[in-house]
């Protein structure tokens, strides 16, 4: 097992405690994302208009890009409550049942990681997204019968990471569904510049810029880079995050120019060097660094794929030149070879 990644989307306790604190609370105050803000301001406002709860919302990307921040904005800019769970926390009918009934009307109810809720409770979710109601079992045995139970209008809000792990019934029961994309350079510099005003630090233009470049399209590892940038530049330096700070920090934490780390270098440099550029599966990939599978294509290749420095092919992934020259390896075969792997 690799050591804790630095750049690992997944949020860390130290992560929540700040995002609870810098978090944006109002859709202006997003930043990026655009397409799917515009939209859901359109979304609110017809609901609003026809005194309805927002249709249910299923949020999908990966880690670290806001799906959670965009549900509380959601909840406040409809001016109602928001319950909050996630998949695995909700283990029987019960627990789904105690929360809506608690739901005020067109109040949002969270779920995170809704992929890995269980079927059982998923199934029970289906007649209230659909009626506002819950089809409940009352005792057991020949004598068991089913009671209807109103529920209050309300929006689901459901965030995963992995799509394709809900069901299709499930994911047509969802009115919206957007992918929150990675963010650029220039978004995760505002995003930079934004937070380290919240927490009173003094940033460098070039440090912001420079921080941006290496965080991987992901605003949670912008926020957590420049948190460890203000300790090396309170510990080492006189305060300031300057570009210097900024470059230092990187190194120390070992997050190359592309903003990737061990972990991003060593399935490039295996997938090259272990099975000559690939095209390999992702579960044997897995077993020769010594991770999950699930770690690997959540958290890793997302940017990897997104980057062009690994390509899926039918029959695995494969290495692409940029992978080869990232690494300062030469590209193995003509480009001409290469091309005809994709063919197959
Ligand atoms: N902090 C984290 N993500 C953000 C975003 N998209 N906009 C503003 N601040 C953020």
């Amino acid at each position: 097992m690799e050591d804790e990644r630095f750049v690992d989307p997944k949020k860390s306790n130290e992560d929540a405690d700040f995002e609870s604190d810098i978090r944006p609370r109002r859709l202006d105050d997003y930043i990026g994302q655009t397409a799917v803000k515009d939209n859901f301001r359109v979304f609110i406002e017809a609901a609003e208009g026809r005194k309805e709860a927002l249709d249910h919302v299923l949020l999908y990307g990966p880690p670290g890009l806001g799906k959670t921040t965009l549900a509380y904005i959601l909840a406040n800019e409809l001016g109602v409550d928001i319950r909050a769970t996630s998949g695995p926390a909700m283990e029987r009918s019960g627990d789904l049942a105690a929360i809506l009934t608690n739901l005020e009307n067109r109040g949002v109810f969270f779920v995170d990681e809704i992929h890995r809720m269980n079927r059982t409770v998923e199934e029970v979710l289906y007649p209230a997204m659909e009626d506002f109601a819950l089809d409940l079992i009352i005792g057991k045995g020949p004598g068991a019968r089913t009671v209807k139970l109103d529920l209050p209008s309300f929006t689901l809000i459901g965030a995963t990471t992995r799509m394709g792990l809900l069901s299709s019934p499930f994911r047509d029961r969802f009115g919206v569904i957007f992918r929150l994309e990675f963010y650029t350079v220039e978004e995760l510099k505002r995003i930079i510049r934004r937070s380290g005003g919240i927490l009173q630090v003094d940033l460098d233009p070039g440090a912001a810029d420079e921080i941006a470049k290496r965080s991987r399209g992901t605003p949670r590892i912008a926020n957590r880079l420049l948190r460890r940038a203000r300790d090396f530049a309170q510990v080492r330096g006189d305060g300031v995050i300057t570009l210097e700070v900024a470059r230092h920090t990187l190194e120390k934490l070992e997050i190359d120019e592309r903003g990737f780390d061990r972990m991003d270098r060593h399935v490039l440099q295996t997938v090259i060097e272990k099975f000559g550029g690939g095209p390999v599966g992702i579960d044997t990939i897995a077993a020769a660094i010594g991770e999950e599978r699930d770690t690997i294509e959540d958290i890793c290749e997302p940017y990897l794929l997104q980057e062009g420095f690994l390509q899926r092919t039918p029959r695995g992934r494969q290495a692409t030149e940029a992978a080869y020259r990232h690494l300062g390896l030469e590209p193995s075969g003509s480009k001409e070879d290469q091309k005809d792997l994709f063919k197959a």
